[in-house]
């Protein structure tokens, strides 16, 4: 395998934030769901299936449902993280289904934060 050069980084680097980027005409919001070991132990298949299935019988098109890996919070999962066009990423923590589908109701849909679920909006802690 070829030694990766800086240029190539860049370039791998510019894909991927192409790929993830909420795109302006296709969807108004992506959620991702943390899908590491730890959040699926603590049950992040539930919040990935109540999620799926609001998709489904909503018919859901103008939010992007994803999945990652862990979010680096064990002791917070199930977490998700929900963004917005051109607003911070705000992760939600120590998730339920029903919890889930709130968050997608209110924030991915509506674009109000469900600040009793969040963890903190970019960088910043909320409560
Ligand atoms: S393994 Fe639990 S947060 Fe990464």
């Amino acid at each position: 395998m070829a030694k990766l050069k800086f240029e190539d980084i860049d370039k791998i680097k510019e894909k991927v934030r192409k790929e993830t980027y909420v795109r302006e005409g296709e969807a108004k919001a992506k959620i991702t769901v943390h899908m590491g070991t730890c959040g699926i132990a603590a049950g992040a298949r539930k919040v990935m299936s109540a999620l799926m299935e609001a998709f489904e019988k909503q018919g859901i098109k103008e939010v992007i449902l994803t999945t990652s890996g862990c979010a680096g919070l064990c002791s917070k999962e199930p977490m998700m993280t929900v963004e917005i066009k051109d607003q911070a990423p705000v992760k939600y923590i120590s998730l339920t289904a029903e919890k889930a589908l709130k968050i997608l109701e209110e924030h991915a849909l509506k674009g109000n934060i469900v600040k009793e679920f969040a963890l903190a909006v970019g960088s910043e802690t909320i409560a």
